[in-house]
């Protein structure tokens, strides 16, 4: 089977090569301070044709890149700002565009209205509403670091909306407790665990699985799989209880990792500065002292 690469992690199926490198292509040519951006077109559409998604829906507009991309490729696209500035700015890029509906709001109090009337789209989510920078907090209420993740699962298990594509950014940020010991992540987040259970309430057959930063939730009847790194990086952020042999083991996997997944891993390490999740420094340290 074709060797392809997802989120620098290497697929057998369905994402291509080209997705996964062009996603993080321009991390490599510009750093650490691109990790969070805009999703990549070629990403968007493996994942329109992998699931045959017909409405996009991203919570935190920004500037709009990742809406005008999407309303390229998606039927339907619905995108919520919080802050009026950037709606505004956004709107100017997204107002050629006939198939994209901005929505000024909290994303959990929109979503919370607009899902009722989307129960028989099959919905891409990408949930990436978050403080990210000074510029989001004026105007707002959005304190540094917060995010409304919890909200926003606890607001699509109350529409009733299962079967559907869960894409949250920013994984690093969130915490984990392993073993007991529990690992605070950045300020106001939630720890994976936490985020796991919200996936498994919308739907108890949701596979989910760690791609760098981003997590993906799908229902498991999708035929799609994912390199061995990318499967022993979700073993050891997510599992709660987890003895030192599966660690042993995953961290094996995580030596031989590609040289791109080696990158991205550098690239997490310095970015979890901030926080005390030791995970991705830990990786980081084994693929530079093998
Ligand atoms: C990381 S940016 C989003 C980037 C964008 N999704 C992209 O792919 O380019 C986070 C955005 O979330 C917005 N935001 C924060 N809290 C929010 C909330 N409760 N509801 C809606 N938007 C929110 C911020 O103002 C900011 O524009």
């Amino acid at each position: 089977m074709k060797r392809l690469l997802l989120f620098l992690f290497i697929t057998h199926f369905s994402f291509s090569y080209h997705f996964n490198f062009e996603c993080y292509k321009r991390f490599f040519q510009y750093g650490f301070d691109e990790l969070s951006g805009c999703l990549d077109r070629y990403f968007l559409r493996k994942l329109q044709h992998t699931f045959n998604i017909t409405t996009f829906i991203e919570t935190g507009t920004y500037d709009g890149k990742t809406s005008s991309k999407a309303a390229k490729i998606f039927p339907h696209i619905h995108t919520i700002e919080l802050h009026k500035g950037l709606f505004n700015k956004a709107q100017k890029m997204l107002q050629e565009y006939g198939n994209v509906q901005q929505h000024l709001g909290n994303s959990s109090e929109v979503l919370t209205t607009l899902l009722p009337q989307l129960k028989h789209e099959t919905i891409l989510f990408w949930l990436d509403a978050h403080y990210s920078g000074a510029e989001t907090t004026s105007h707002t209420n959005i304190k540094e670091s917060e995010t409304i993740i919890q909200e926003e699962l606890r607001a699509i298990k109350d529409a009733g909306i299962k079967h559907c594509v869960i894409l949250i950014d920013d994984a690093r940020n969130f915490g984990s407790v392993q073993n007991g010991i529990r690992y605070k992540g950045s300020v106001g987040y939630p720890t994976l665990h936490e985020i796991h259970t919200q996936l498994k309430e919308i739907n108890s057959c949701f596979r989910i699985i760690l791609l760098g930063d981003m997590i993906l939730a799908y229902e498991a009847h999708h035929d799609i799989s994912f390199s061995p790194t990318a499967h022993a990086c979700t073993t050891v952020r997510f599992l709660e209880r987890i003895n030192k042999n599966i660690i042993k083991q995953a961290e094996q996997v995580i030596t031989n990792a590609s040289h791109r997944e080696k990158s991205l891993i550098k690239l997490l390490a310095n970015a979890t500065k901030e926080t005390d999740i030791p995970f991705y420094k830990r990786w980081n340290s084994i693929i530079t002292h093998e």
